[in-house]
């Protein structure tokens, strides 16, 4: 394993033990809303605060993305590369006792995401990636689903649930995918959707407005078990614009194309 991913696990680790812990006494968790529809718990805080320590500990000198605490700039060498961390995805479901969440942890050099972890802590479920070596599910190597037909796809998405510009085109490209796939689903963590495309549970996904720490992680996933990951225009620039089409290439083409003819002047790409 890459020096860099093994890191990126032992920090994931530490941070499922406090997310673990957590889990079991919900009703004592302190929420906090950052706006409206937006959670963040005292859990999301130590969490990354303990994935933070140890990635510092082991690369002091690189940059850091972290959902709860900002950006911080690498140094030297260092300024090459970035942490991108979301340390709970998912919160609203873990607040509510919804077993779908997991933690992101990604290295990006130059911008270009090489090594990452997805962890579905609840179910013991670790997803890895390095560039080029491959995309593991515990060990054991993932691929993309083989589906080639739209309409024996299941797809993964995420509703709008906090900022409503896009809503007319999400429910129009909601109508038409609902009426041309095998059925639609809205787990509600991004990154492990993405890692389920990877691993084949999902044919297709599409979300609007995520951040660059729910997707990081598991675009790394994606393309190293296969498949592919763009914007709207089906280009990279979706770390960038937040929204993301994913599949099994096939799927993925398909996808693009229902999406396509649903793009309005403020959802290029
Ligand atoms: C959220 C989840 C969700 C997606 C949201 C994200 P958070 O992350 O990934 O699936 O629909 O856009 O913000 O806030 O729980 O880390
Ligand atoms: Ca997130
Ligand atoms: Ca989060």
């Amino acid at each position: 394993m890459h020096p860099a991913l093994n890191i990126i696990v032992k920090a994931a680790r530490r941070a499922s033990q406090i997310i673990n812990r957590a889990s079991l006494d919900i009703e004592h968790l302190q929420v906090t809303t950052k706006r409206q529809s937006d959670f963040v718990t005292e859990v999301d805080k130590a969490a990354e605060a303990a994935i933070i320590e140890i990635l510092r500990d082991a690369y002091p000198e690189y940059g850091i993305l972290a959902e709860e605490s900002g950006e911080a700039v690498g140094n030297g060498d260092g300024s090459e590369y970035q942490w991108i961390i979301d340390p709970l995805d998912g919160t609203t479901n873990f607040i509510h006792g919804f077993p779908q969440y997991a933690i992101s942890i990604a290295l990006a050099h130059r911008g270009q995401v090489t090594q990452a972890a997805v962890y579905d802590t609840g179910r013991n479920e670790l997803f890895t990636a390095s560039k080029g070596g491959g995309a593991f599910l515990n060990e054991r190597r993932i691929r993309v689903s083989k589906c080639l037909k739209l309409e024996d796809a299941l797809i993964g998405t995420g509703f709008p649930y906090r900022v409503y510009d896009h809503i007319d085109a999400y429910l129009a490209i909601f109508k038409e995918l609902a009426r041309k796939t095998a059925g639609i689903r809205r787990p509600g963590a991004a990154s492990l959707d993405l890692a389920y495309v990877a691993c084949g549970r999902f044919d297709g996904f599409w979300e609007f407005g995520l951040s660059p720490w729910d997707i990081a992680g598991g675009a790394l996933l994606i393309s190293e078990a296969g498949g592919l990951i763009g914007d709207l225009a089906g280009n990279e620039t979706y770390l960038q614009t937040g929204n993301v089409i994913a599949g099994n290439p096939r799927i993925f083409a398909q996808l693009l194309q229902a999406i396509d003819g649903h793009r309005t002047p403020g959802l290029r790409a």
